[in-house]
């Protein structure tokens, strides 16, 4: 048996984890690994290279990922999913492990209908992928928006200013949801729920009264009306926009500065969140999706995903995991908002 991997879509903590966690089960089965480079576009390109064990020793400690990440979609090409089939084939496989987000996954499910025998393994530091509870990246990620928080609060406390955080999360606003609730923040920002300057304001002003400075986490997928904003034309191979190139922090301080008149500055972490070491969680969750994929490939069970429901890892339908991002919810909302006082 030859099982190839990839990694596709944007690059996060915990990559390097599961890709060992695969080649060190694989080894219990007597399976051959082999690394396709960049993702879809090594499958398309036929690039490859031998995954051994010794190829895996001291990686789990590692960001980013071994073999190279790409935001291609074959399915955005003529020919695209035949080619994949024809170097499927030519690298004589058997079976291959997609490790991604929803993008990379959408393509696995569709490649799956094909006839590829595929299994899926969730990453993410956005956490935005459905039938999961966590994906690995995302606890690394909000990890280091926290301490970059905290070091705003030395400023902001130092200089008596409101200091804004702007992170990333894409259309979902889990990292900044979870950076502002455990970094303390007076209030956060994210793309579910509609901005309410006026109302964010009235409260920044009654914060800064009691502690001279305030915290603010902005996602920066956040919907604004008044687009002072850069058109987004620009879109990846998946349609999305380039969120980067809006600049929602720095709009959301000088609308603070102009209401509350106190002075306001902001930082913008971007992909600093996503590269170093990862978190223990990290480690262990793709640890252990890593070995489930293979398992998933001893069985026959192909066209899954290896999730985590509560602490234990399963399996669920890669269709079902795409079906929808997971944004969010209410009750989540609540919580981070009953903690601005
Ligand atoms: O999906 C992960 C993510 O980091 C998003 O949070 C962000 O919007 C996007 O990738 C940035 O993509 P790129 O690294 O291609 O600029």
């Amino acid at each position: 048996m030859k099982i190839g991997i990839l990694t596709g879509g944007g690059d996060c903590p915990g990559l390097n984890a599961a890709m060992r966690g695969i080649v060190l089960k694989a080894a219990d089965y007597g399976y051959e690994v082999i690394g396709i480079q960049e993702g879809w576009k090594g499958l398309i390109e036929g690039d490859s290279r031998p995954l051994t064990i010794a190829d895996v020793d001291e990686i789990i400690g590692k960001g980013g990922t071994i073999l190279g990440t790409s935001r291609t979609n074959p399915l955005k090409r003529e020919d695209g999913v035949e080619i994949v089939k024809e170097n499927f084939e030519k690298l004589g496989l058997d079976a291959l492990v997609a490790i991604g987000g929803n993008d990379t996954l959408a393509v696995a499910a569709e490649i799956d209908k094909q006839g590829i025998k595929i299994v899926g393994i969730p990453k993410t530091m956005d956490n935005d992928l459905s039938c999961t509870d966590y994906t690995f990246g995302f606890d690394t990620s909000v990890t280091i928006a926290v301490d970059a928080l905290e070091r705003l609060q030395d400023t902001g406390r130092s200089h008596r200013r409101i200091m804004v955080l702007e992170v990333m999360g894409r259309d979902a606003g889990w990292v900044a949801l979870f950076t502002g609730i455990a970094g303390g923040a007076d209030w956060i920002l994210i793309p579910e729920e509609p901005v309410d300057f006026e109302e964010m304001c009235q409260h920044l002003n009654q914060v800064y009264k009691r502690k001279h400075y305030a915290l603010v986490v902005v996602s920066e997928g956040i919907k604004i009306e008044k687009e002072t904003i850069k058109s987004l034309d620009e879109r990846d191979e998946f349609g999305h926009p380039i969120h980067r190139e809006r600049g929602v922090g720095q709009i959301v301080a000088n609308e603070i500065e102009n209401r509350t008149k106190h002075p306001t500055r902001v930082a913008v972490i971007g992909h600093i969140q996503r590269g170093g070491t990862p978190t223990l969680f990290d480690r262990m969750l793709g640890t252990r999706v890593g070995v489930k994929a293979v398992e998933l490939i001893a069985n026959g069970e192909f066209g899954k995903m290896a999730c985590l429901i509560g602490n234990e890892i399963k399996a669920v339908p890669l269709t079902d995991a795409v079906a929808e991002l997971k944004t969010v919810t209410k009750d989540w909302w609540q919580l981070a908002k009953g903690l601005f006082k």
